[in-house]
């Protein structure tokens, strides 16, 4: 796991009155999803999987919140919802909750749920250290049909998408993902295709608190309209791998377009030398002098490396946002 320190604010965030404080044993209800999907089988190429961490690509529908746990988010979120923010993708959603809401934060650093999700990606996983990919939240557009989100992979390595309204409550307004890969879809959109609907995923949420675990850097997804008035909320929590020596997944330039950037930077570059010191003291100065030998000499390369690639992304800010449509 990974450090993170959410006691040291950016100023302007304001923590909410949550009321009650988050209790892993009565809030949350783990249960193991039924289904895994690989990165075999929604098509990857072999060179593209021995490049991922691990082949997980996604799960079929579990719960992760009580009946509890779920009412208790519902307010929480409906208190944030005055803090929405809009971009190029999604309508409305509320970044950097994590700074705002302490229940909002102990759900999100979870360390249950790391662990649990951590057995069903079999990978060690820890909840990412920039603070606006914790938490992400999205509410439905105010106008009718518009998708909450359009078709996409995320910025970064490892999320969860749970409902916290009640998915039986509303017309539309589904979560859904893509059997297939990244390419293929770009393949269907710049030749005005259709999706096959054989290829579309469009899992029945039994209720709030259930959710899909997803390796979002490789699964395309996308959120649909609401179809008539109605509330819908969901909740994206993000992870990465524990191991340092594995290449960090952030797009810098395209969360540039949804966060301020004097914010986005200070955190980027703390989750970088957060990244590069983990990586520095367990590949070389946790080690026994016997032990340093050319493998320490590539985890200084490494280091390297990191640092130039995360002070290139810094200098070159934003980059065109990348979508595949609706
Ligand atoms: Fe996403």
């Amino acid at each position: 796991m990974y450090p993170i320190n959410l006691n040291n604010f950016p100023d302007g965030f304001e923590l909410i009155d949550d009321k009650v404080l988050f209790d892993p044993k009565k809030h949350l209800q783990l249960e193991k999803p039924n289904t895994i999907y690989s990165l075999k089988d929604l098509g990857y190429s072999e060179e593209i999987i021995n490049d991922s961490p691990v082949d997980f690509a996604a799960t079929s529908v579990f719960r992760i919140l009580s009946d509890e746990g779920s009412e208790i988010l519902l307010d929480v979120t409906r208190k944030l919802e005055k803090f929405t923010t809009s971009s190029q993708r999604i309508a409305r959603n509320v970044r950097g909750g994590v700074y705002r809401s302490k229940f909002l934060r102990d759900l999100c650093l979870s360390d249950e749920i790391n662990i649990f999700l951590s057995d069903i990606a079999g990978i060690d996983l820890s909840p990412h250290t920039i603070p606006h990919q914790l938490g992400h939240l999205n509410y439905n557009p105010l106008e009718l049909e518009k998708n909450v989100d359009k078709w996409h992979v995320d910025t970064l390595m490892f999320d969860y998408v749970m409902f916290v309204t009640d998915p039986k409550k509303i017309k539309g307004g589904q979560f859904q993902y893509f059997y297939g890969t990244k390419d293929e879809m770009a393949e269907i959109k710049e030749n005005n295709k259709q999706i096959p609907s054989d290829k579309i995923i469009s899992p029945e949420i039994p209720g709030p608190g259930f959710a899909v675990f997803q390796q979002g850097k490789h699964v395309v997804h996308r959120a649909t309209g609401l179809t008539s008035p109605g509330e819908r909320i969901t909740l994206v929590n993000g992870y990465m791998a524990s191991d340092p020596s594995i290449e960090d997944y952030t797009k810098f330039g395209q969360l540039c377009h949804v966060d301020p950037i004097e914010i986005l930077s200070k955190e980027f570059t703390n989750h970088t030398a957060t990244h590069v010191r983990k990586l520095l003291e367990e590949k070389i100065l946790d080690k026994n002098f016997q032990d340093l030998d050319l493998d320490s000499i590539k985890q200084l390369e490494n280091a390297s490396k990191i640092l130039k690639s995360a002070i290139d992304q810094l200098k070159k800010g934003k980059s065109d946002m990348e979508h595949f449509g609706d």
